[in-house]
């Protein structure tokens, strides 16, 4: 937030420096307020003088009596921003010019700014963009200026474009107006009429010449403006300019070259620092713009982040809850297994216990050893389908009753067959009784004898030896248990041949605590520290 704050400041800051310093040039409208003294020269004159063309469609005409087009409507607005009368002629371009000269008019409302032209008169701003067309039949193959050789061209003779053509060698005849080059096109008395672009195009469209066709003529681009005499007040040059770029500010000289021509050239001369100005006010929108949407992420991140560790910490409470479920209900499972097997007391709890000592010190992760606790605690549970009488047999099995007590495992996978995700404890319930050397032949054979070596899953490998070592340190009905270091000794006799040598060699390594084991079966602080390496 504090980052925030700072950059607000600090844009506020510079939105007031870029106001105090730009807004004159990015907002001009604020600097065309008149003079004092243009003022006090429009009061003493009362009522401009405008002279305009009346045979220049769309820019200057009369048609029907009527006074029309775009410097009419454009002397109308400037009436109406400059607060002054603005009385208006129209006549012949000649005649127009002449009156100027004369002194019967303050300015003309629309001329091509030409160099020559330039000693003549003082230009206002230019208010549009003014540039050649040549009228053709739309056969015609003729494009450009480079089209014309040999063909007679019509053009007005006070003109500039005119003077061009004879200039380049072109066959140009001279005519009065607009008008007059017209007539000698559809007459055939010449074969093209070069005019300004909008005037041909205002002729052509007016008389529904579809015969026609209009090219722009390339390289004729030139600027158009309002003309005032040399001989008049500077001020007044001063006062138009300061009209039209009002009216340019308002959108109103837009809006008229809109209705009489199209998109429109910018009126004024542009300043470097509207780019600059407006370039340093779109970064500093745009730095705030990322910034708030910097934060914006930001925030989103760190509420999904929230919202995730929350399910997280859900996830894990429900799995934790789901571990603890499975292992009581494997632990269940075991006792199930004791109550039927009458000799083994809790058999099943203190293989688990071993086995998870014997894991742990191997390296086992945490779902692994999970699966070798789950695993060793059922690792018997097929004895559910061994008859009682051969379960509970104290004298020496005959050889049926082997048989039987020896497809336990198989039960026991078949049992689990169809348990999700018990893929680990099948293996170490169905593997349990495999030898490291396969032996099928010996006094504890291998059985179900379908894997030997280090193909035997090692969860079964070290279920076996902690078989092993509580089968003989537990007391049964025939024989008192034997010692932790008989034990080992007995299950060291039977390193790689009936077990893994790396299982035994770590069962030595864990003597310290399968000691504390045989000490303290049920040691609740071991427990604690069993289940919660297990992630319970
Ligand atoms: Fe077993």
């Amino acid at each position: 937030m504090r980052l925030i704050k700072i950059y607000m400041t600090l844009y506020v800051l510079l939105l007031l420096l870029l106001a105090a310093v730009g807004a004159p040039v990015l907002f001009p409208s604020l600097e065309y307020t008149l003079t004092r003294e243009e003022e006090a020269f429009l009061v003493e004159r009362g009522t401009l003088r405008a002279l305009g063309d009346d045979n220049f469609p769309p820019f200057s005409y009369v048609r029907e009596g009527r006074s029309a087009g775009f410097e009419r409507d454009l002397v109308l607005e400037l009436e109406r921003v400059l607060g002054v009368e603005i009385a208006h002629t129209q006549g012949p371009w000649t005649e127009v010019r002449a009156k100027l000269a004369r002194g019967e008019g303050d300015f003309i409302t629309g001329m091509r700014i030409l160099p020559e032209r330039e000693e003549l008169y003082n230009f206002t701003l230019p208010y549009h963009e003014t540039f050649h067309a040549l009228v053709v039949p739309r056969e015609s193959e003729v494009r450009g200026m480079q089209d014309l050789g040999g063909l007679r061209v019509a053009a007005q003779k006070s003109s500039a474009t005119y003077e061009a053509l004879r200039e380049q060698g072109v066959w140009a005849v001279g005519v009065p107006n607009p008008e007059a080059g017209l007539q000698l096109l559809t007459q055939g008395q010449v074969d093209v009429w070069v005019e300004q672009y909008w005037v041909a195009r205002f002729f052509v469209g007016f008389r529904g010449m579809d015969r026609w066709a209009v090219h722009p003529l390339e390289g004729t681009v030139g600027e158009y403006a309002m003309a005032v005499s040399l001989h008049s007040d500077e001020k007044l040059v001063s006062i138009l300019n300061k009209g039209m770029l009002r009216l340019e500010a308002s959108g109103a000289l837009a809006d008229l070259h809109a209705r009489w021509f199209g998109p429109m050239m910018e009126v004024g001369p542009e300043s470097p620092l509207v780019p600059i100005l407006a370039g340093a006010t779109g970064l500093a929108t745009l730095g705030l713009g990322l910034l708030m949407l910097g934060v914006y992420l930001d925030r989103q991140v760190t509420r999904k982040t929230a919202e995730l560790v929350q399910a997280n910490k859900l996830l894990s409470y429900e799995q934790h809850k789901l571990g603890k479920m499975l292992l009581n209900a494997a632990r269940a499972l075991g006792v199930t297994i004791e109550i039927k097997d009458f000799n083994t007391g809790n058999h099943s709890q203190r293989v688990a216990r071993v086995a998870y000592i014997i894991g742990k010190k191997m390296g086992l992760g945490e779902k692994e050893l999970f699966a070798l606790h789950i695993g060793a605690l059922m690792h018997d549970i097929g004895k559910v389908g061994v008859p009682d009488d051969v379960l509970a047999k104290a004298d020496v099995l005959s050889a049926e009753e082997y048989r039987q007590m020896r497809l336990h495992p198989e039960i026991g996978d078949n049992i689990l067959r169809n348990v999700e995700g018990y893929d680990q404890v099948r293996e170490i319930v169905l593997y349990h009784h495999e030898r490291w050397d396969g032996d099928r032949n010996q006094r504890y054979p291998a059985y179900p004898g379908l894997l030997c070596g280090a193909s035997i899953p090692l969860g079964a490998r070290i279920v076996a030896v902690a078989d092993t070592f509580d089968a003989i340190t537990s007391d049964r009905p025939y024989r008192a248990a034997s010692s932790l270091s008989d034990a080992l000794a007995i299950i060291q006799s039977c390193s790689g041949t009936q077990f893994d040598p790396a299982v035994v060699e770590v069962a030595f390594l864990v003597e310290d605590e399968l000691r504390q084991a045989l000490a303290s079966p049920d040691d609740t602080d071991y427990h604690l520290a069993m289940e919660k390496s297990m992630g319970l």
